[in-house]
């Protein structure tokens, strides 16, 4: 089903080229900025302005990309470039597929899947100016200091676009023309069929060069027009991993910069890196050397950082995250994280709970005022409300095959380092002694012990330890302590 859109006939995302000076197993467009891949970007930005159809062109590692597309946008319509190259033919390969589907009129926009900060609003003012001038083609072009490589946009004695030339095919005076062609259009659908007809392989790199549609438009009467943008970033590649980050940065710096308007406060925006997908509210405080990835999202008065990686995690309202890594989770509101902390998918921690320093958890629910503070995992376990959880204490959920569930009730105290030997359930209000290993079920109201009564061997140390500093000191001490009542017998 075609969705009811108002935008352009079509958008055309060229993907067919190799993209070689990545040196990558993965395909170019499948790299990663702001936690979208770079056609993830190109996409967004085509699917923004409303597109009747929306076509993308592949070739190179077709299978991959298909499916990372299909997933992304299951709409678009996949379209196999042949062996003849050439942008011109991408877009004759997209044109046919469209047209066979259904006829094709009005506006067809072309943008590349490369070239990942280009936006849907500036998409909207190329269209716009297009439709308004009724231009034959509006090309968005740039001006750079060094042009290199790129198409040069010809201007006539007017002003007016008169065509583009590829750096290869360029003379020595028109390389220094600075303004270049992005590889962003609009054209009209009737003129760029007719045209595409015409255009040869007749070029310094024998391709079917899409820039050509300029000259033959304009020669069969069309009008030519560009779009210049004064933001280079909207139409800069990524050709090699440099570049790569380079977008990636700034990219990065937009987001955060965006986020800052909106009123969340970010003390060093340059470590700091959101993924576009992610969403604040006002009153965030964000601090230094923070990722937030995926479909996190962060709560009002929330303090998230310093040294924090969430991905895919909820922060409540108020809550405080430091120096923590966590994916897959829930933080509930008021409730506080870290130092320290490692939150594995499946963890839920209730309002006004606590998971506290060295805490590895995974996969447990941890209801309203119930804390952990210190030095533990937890595993595969439920834990009812205001239970506090002793220092060391662990959920010990694998028996070597399979895993196993605790259930901890609430108003539970805990000694340190309790061990729960899962399968196993503590009822509410329950009370275990230090060092107790829970394999059997512990009862509501109930105080386990499973630790041996402690027994001390008087004198060993001086016995079995002679002329040690242990053994002086034992001595000196036992002298000092004849008169007082002895305390050795403690704990039996
Ligand atoms: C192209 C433009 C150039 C412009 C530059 C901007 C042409 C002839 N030249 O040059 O004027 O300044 O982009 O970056 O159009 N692609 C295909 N099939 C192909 C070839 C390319 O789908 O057969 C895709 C690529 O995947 C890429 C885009 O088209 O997304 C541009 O291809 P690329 O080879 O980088 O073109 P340039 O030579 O850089
Ligand atoms: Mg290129």
């Amino acid at each position: 089903m075609i969705p009811e859109n108002t935008g352009p006939a079509a958008v055309i995302v060229l993907a067919a080229g190799a993209g070689t000076r990545m040196k990558s197993r993965t395909p170019k467009i499948l790299h990663e900025i702001g936690g979208l891949s770079m056609v993830g970007h190109a996409l967004r930005a085509a699917r923004s302005i409303n597109p009747q159809r929306l076509a993308i062109v592949v070739r190179h590692e077709r299978d991959l990309v298909e499916s990372h597309v299909a997933a992304l946008d299951p709409q678009a319509v996949i379209v196999d470039q042949d062996d003849v190259p050439g942008t011109g033919r991408a877009v004759e390969a997209a044109l046919q597929a469209l047209h066979a589907e259904q006829d094709l009129a009005g506006t067809v926009v072309v943008t590349y899947g490369d070239v990942p900060l280009l936006s849907g609003e500036l998409l909207t003012e190329l269209v716009a100016t297009h439709e308004r001038d009724g231009n034959a083609v509006t090309v968005l072009t740039a001006v750079l200091d060094d042009a290199t490589g790129y198409g040069r946009i010809l201007r006539g004695d007017d002003g007016s676009v008169t065509g583009i030339r590829e750096h290869k095919d360029a003379t020595g005076a028109e390389r220094l023309i600075r303004e270049v062609n992005s590889g962003i259009y609009a054209f009209d659908a009737a003129v760029l069929r007719e045209a595409l007809g015409k255009v040869t392989t007749d070029n310094a790199q024998g391709e079917k060069y899409l820039t050509d549609v300029l000259g033959l438009a304009r020669e069969s009467g069309g009008r030519v027009a560009a779009v210049v943008t004064a933001d280079r970033w909207q139409v800069e590649g990524a050709n090699d991993r440099v570049q790569l980050a380079a977008l990636g940065a700034e990219l990065n710096r937009r987001t955060v910069e965006a986020w800052m308007r909106a009123g969340v406060t970010v003390v060093d925006p340059a470590t700091t890196w959101i993924d576009s997908s992610v969403t604040l509210d006002e009153d965030v405080r964000l601090l230094p050397n923070t990722q937030l990835h995926g479909a996190t999202s962060v709560a009002r008065d929330a303090v998230v950082g310093p040294d924090t990686t969430l991905t895919d995690v909820t922060v409540g309202e108020g809550a405080t995250v430091i120096r923590t890594h966590g994916s897959g989770s829930v933080i509930g509101p008021r409730a506080a994280v870290g130092p320290f902390t490692y939150l594995r998918p499946g963890t839920v921690l209730g309002e006004k709970g606590k998971i506290g320093a060295f805490y590895e958890t995974k996969n447990v629910t941890i209801g309203r005022g119930s804390k952990l503070s210190h030095l533990g995992y937890a595993g595969d376990a439920e834990i009812g409300e205001d239970t506090n959880i002793g220092c060391g204490n662990i959920t010990a959920n694998y028996d070597g095959e399979k895993k196993h569930r605790t259930v901890i009730g609430s108003g539970v105290r805990t000694g340190s380092n309790t061990v729960f030997v899962a399968p196993v359930t503590v009822g509410d209000g329950a009370y275990s002694g230090a060092g107790a290993v829970i394999r059997k079920d512990v009862p509501a109201g109930a105080l386990a012990l499973s630790v041996a009564a402690q027994r001390n061997a008087e004198g060993w140390v001086p016995a079995h330890r002679p002329g040690t500093r242990s053994a002086e000191l034992a001595q000196a001490a036992t002298k000092d302590s004849s008169s007082t009542p002895a305390s050795t017998e403690e704990g039996k």
